[in-house]
């Protein structure tokens, strides 16, 4: 894999600890999130405009595989039995030795901020506001896992035995912050790693694969494969050497990796069907610009994304908030993350039988406030679509699209539309609008969901004050929320430590 050369060429952006972020050092670990750039700063805006221009058109959506990356079956055996040694080695290291390096890969990726923003946009459609938080994700995980990794070494009474080898399979969708979070936990637990991209987002995988080699992480205890053909997808997860999991994907693709290797323990992040419920104590202003951002970001193709809003009360009959809501959502700027005014991006895998479904057939008739309608004759992009009056127990209610889709459903109170919420298999994000104490608490003590977020949008968990991970079906396996104090604990054993004589 190439390093592209683009962080050298443009100015670097100035960054102000953004008004999201505000916040004092965290009272254990010294932990600080990294601010985002500020895209309204006018120096700000040429580093963006650079990096727009810089992006390939040819790339988007492309199953990127190059011949020095691919693994063929013959190959497997050889990277797992020299990742599997190469545990030893990092093992060996103190648990400060790992924290330099990984707390270096955090400086790394910050240098490299307009690389992955660039190569995140020519194969994902990110565009950069989107693209730009993910980046600081990345950093967070870097520097907040090596904390704990040192934590881990210091636990009194028990020792802590990291896994031989973790092999991380992230999605696309979040081409940088998941597979680096997945691979940097792995690496501060100890353990270490061999990483397969998704299809779509190898590129970006590799250019921030080369940022943690670039920090020190030696390249056998990180390794990076491509495989050749799908079919060897099964013999890599289910190689006896691999000792953790790693996966964020579709719930079905979780059960079916544990189909193959029962006994391996598995941290997975799966699918999500989020709800947003707005009661008439709302903001409303506030929260249909947060709605429409959670639905559309991204072009709705986050497992945080919402995919539903449910109206209380006196907020479902009248037309006040519906009509913000579709004013905000036409006004969206649809098209590509090289064109800075994109403001909902493209859709990479169009062709996925249920999105298609949802975004052409499903609820046709008046249901449709806004019908999706495909833009352009690449199939890639499609103006978001809004669908009122979803009823309570039909497939939209409780399937995902992860597309740009949202469903409008009403309550009459706020207990009923909690409990339309957790009629839902999924239990990842959820949200409340409202501005009543007791609503809240009410909301907070009955809602069945990893991530609950009260006024703000759904989307854009940040590392620590928001540790990330559903309930029911959206999580499977040993993992604790990603980003959060105990997640680090599922890669590895506790065994007894021996008694002193
Ligand atoms: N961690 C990502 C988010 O919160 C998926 O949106």
């Amino acid at each position: 894999a190439s390093v592209h050369a683009l962080t050298d060429e443009v100015p670097t952006p100035h960054r102000i600890q953004d008004r999201n972020r505000p916040q004092p050092p965290a009272p254990r670990t010294g932990f600080i999130n990294t601010p985002d750039t500020d895209p309204d700063l006018p120096g700000n805006r040429a580093w963006g405009r650079a990096i727009a221009e810089r992006m390939e058109h040819s790339t988007l959506g492309s199953e990127l595989v190059e011949e020095s990356w691919v693994a063929t079956e013959d190959e497997l055996d050889t990277i797992m039995s020299r990742g599997a040694k190469a545990a030893a080695s990092w093992q060996a290291l103190t648990a400060d030795e790992r924290a330099e390096i990984l707390h270096r890969a955090g400086d790394v990726l910050e240098r490299k901020r307009a690389d992955l923003l660039e190569v995140m946009g020519s194969e994902c459609g990110k565009t950069l506001d989107q693209g730009d938080p993910e980046v600081s994700e990345a950093i967070d995980f870097a520097h907040y896992y090596a904390e704990l990794g040192r934590e881990l070494q210091k636990t009194n009474g028990a020792e802590f035995v990291p896994s031989a080898l973790t092999v991380v399979t992230p999605p696309w969708n979040f081409p940088v912050a998941i597979p680096a979070g997945s691979t940097l936990s792995a690496l501060a637990s100890g353990s270490a790693v061999v990483i397969k991209p998704a299809g779509p987002a190898a590129r970006s995988g590799a250019v921030m694969v080369e940022a943690l080699w670039e920090a020190g992480v030696p390249r056998d205890v990180l390794q990076f494969v491509q495989l050749g053909e799908r079919e060897l997808g099964t013999q890599f997860i289910s190689h006896h050497l691999v000792e953790r999991l790693i996966l964020t994907g579709a719930y079905e693709t979780a059960e079916l990796f544990r189909s193959f290797r029962p006994d391996l323990p598995l941290l997975a992040e799966t699918s999500g069907k989020n709800a947003v419920i707005v009661t008439p104590s709302a903001d409303l202003d506030l929260a249909a610009k947060d709605v429409a951002y959670s639905a559309f970001g991204h072009a709705g193709q986050k497992c945080s994304a919402a995919s539903l809003v449910i109206l209380v009360g006196s907020v479902s009959t009248s037309k006040r908030f519906r009509n913000q809501l579709i004013d905000a959502v036409q006004s969206l700027h649809v098209g590509y993350p090289w064109d800075q005014r994109t403001q909902m991006g493209p859709i990479i895998e169009p062709a996925s039988g249920k999105l298609l479904r949802g975004l052409t057939t499903l609820g046709d008739g008046e249901n449709w406030v806004l019908k999706p309608t495909q833009l352009d004759s690449s199939g890639k992009l499609w103006s978001p679509g809004v669908r009122d009056n979803v009823e309570r127990g039909s497939e939209y209610h409780t399937t995902e699209y992860f597309g740009p889709i949202l469903g409008i459903m009403t309550a009459g109170t706020l207990d009923e539309a909690v409990d339309m919420v957790n009629e839902i298999d999924y239990g990842l994000t959820t949200g409340l609008h409202s501005l009543n104490p007791d609503e809240i608490k009410y909301w907070m003590n009955h809602i069945e969901a990893g991530n609950l977020y009260v006024n703000r949008g759904i989307t854009g968990a940040i590392v620590q004050r928001q540790p990330f991970g559903g309930w029911k079906k959206s999580a499977i396996g040993a993992g604790t929320k990603a980003g959060g104090p105990n997640y680090l604990v599922g890669l590895g054993t506790w065994r007894d430590a021996p008694v002193e004589p």
